[in-house]
């Protein structure tokens, strides 16, 4: 293959000088040490724009999310704070419900298209986690979920765990909850 590119360059010469010095200096290029090192950092660039795509979670959104161990120490605010429950659902309807579905099991009216799905918030995988992981993840979000970091005060996000809390399936209430 390569002799063929070789013969037919050289022929290129004999009829046409300009031709072939284009041809020429385009091999000289690709076999130089240059395009290769520009391949190189080509690949590179490609391999680190893969990575910085993947940790915003946009292609490997299947991983499991898990919040950080120090957010099982943050302390609840409204802990036992019925009325708080009250708000917690109202924002709940108005901002969730559309995902995570009126009963909280993921199923919400824009959960079919997503990657991945909406977490089950009455289910023991929500419910064996800390209030302040939960708090946590609404609080970041991750993709395709919002963060609600600045959209919402602090103690509407305390009340959203806390009407959270409610949407338990009876066997599994109250489990896991930072305190007791
Ligand atoms: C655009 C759809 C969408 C909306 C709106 C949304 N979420 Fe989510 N939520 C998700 C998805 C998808 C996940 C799963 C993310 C993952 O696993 O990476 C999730 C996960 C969570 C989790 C983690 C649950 C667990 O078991 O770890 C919590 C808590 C949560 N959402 C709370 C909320 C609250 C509270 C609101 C409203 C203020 C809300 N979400 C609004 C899509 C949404």
């Amino acid at each position: 293959m390569k002799n063929s590119v070789k013969k037919s360059i050289s022929t290129m010469q004999d009829e046409s000088g300009n031709q072939l010095s284009i041809a020429g200096n385009w091999c000289n290029l690709r076999n130089s040490k240059r395009f290769r090192m520009k391949t190189l950092l080509k690949t590179i660039t490609a391999v680190i724009g893969i990575l910085l795509l993947s940790s915003a979670g946009l292609i490997t959104q299947t991983s499991p999310w898990n919040a950080p161990k120090e957010s099982d120490a943050l302390v609840n605010p409204l802990k036992n704070n019925t009325a708080s429950v009250e708000d917690g659902k109202k924002l709940y309807v108005q901002l969730c419900v559309v995902c995570h579905g009126d009963k909280g099991k993921g199923n919400g009216v824009a959960a079919a298209g997503l990657t991945p799905k909406p977490a089950d918030h009455s289910g023991q995988k929500c419910q064996s986690q800390t209030d302040g992981a939960i708090y946590w993840k609404l609080t970041n979000g991750r993709p395709p979920m919002a963060s609600y970091k600045t959209t919402l005060k602090d103690e509407q996000r305390w009340a959203l765990v806390n009407y959270i809390r409610t949407l338990a399936a009876p066997d599994k209430k109250s489990k896991g909850s930072a305190s007791k």
